[in-house]
């Protein structure tokens, strides 16, 4: 694990879209980093918070009563028990601080979905 990293230039590096990759860990959160283009899937983490970073471009994050608009730089984190979805009109690059329980879709069935196995990659924690 490097002790530093460029979240921007490892997103821009990524080469599939919803496929969130870990790059760091703070106790037990995980730091991703995600290429997101479209619309994902609506879903809610029951337990969880999970801080979405903009990096590059915009997100609209939609909930049953709004849609917040999201440009890089913006900082939003969605409550737990939330149904979410969010939604990238055009490429988007986000970093993601995520318990290490949270599921990438919640509970909801998607072929988008990936496991944090996926996410972890080649990343290698102290304790692995
Ligand atoms: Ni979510």
């Amino acid at each position: 694990m490097d002790s530093q990293c460029n979240p921007l230039q490892i997103a821009e590096s990524l080469s599939e879209y919803w496929f969130p990759k870990v790059i760091s860990l703070v106790d037990n959160h995980y730091v991703k980093v995600a290429k997101l283009k479209g619309s994902f899937v609506w879903h809610k983490h029951d337990q969880q918070d999970e801080l979405f970073l903009i990096l590059k471009g915009s997100l609209v994050m939609e909930y049953e009563d709004k849609k917040i608009e999201l440009r890089a730089g913006d900082l939003h984190v969605v409550p737990k028990g939330t149904l979410h979805n969010p939604v990238a009109e055009k490429e988007c690059l986000v970093m993601l601080i995520e318990h290490k329980e949270t599921a990438h879709a919640g509970k909801s069935e998607n072929s988008k979905s990936r496991s944090i196995d996926e996410q972890l990659g080649t990343f290698v924690t102290e304790n692995s």
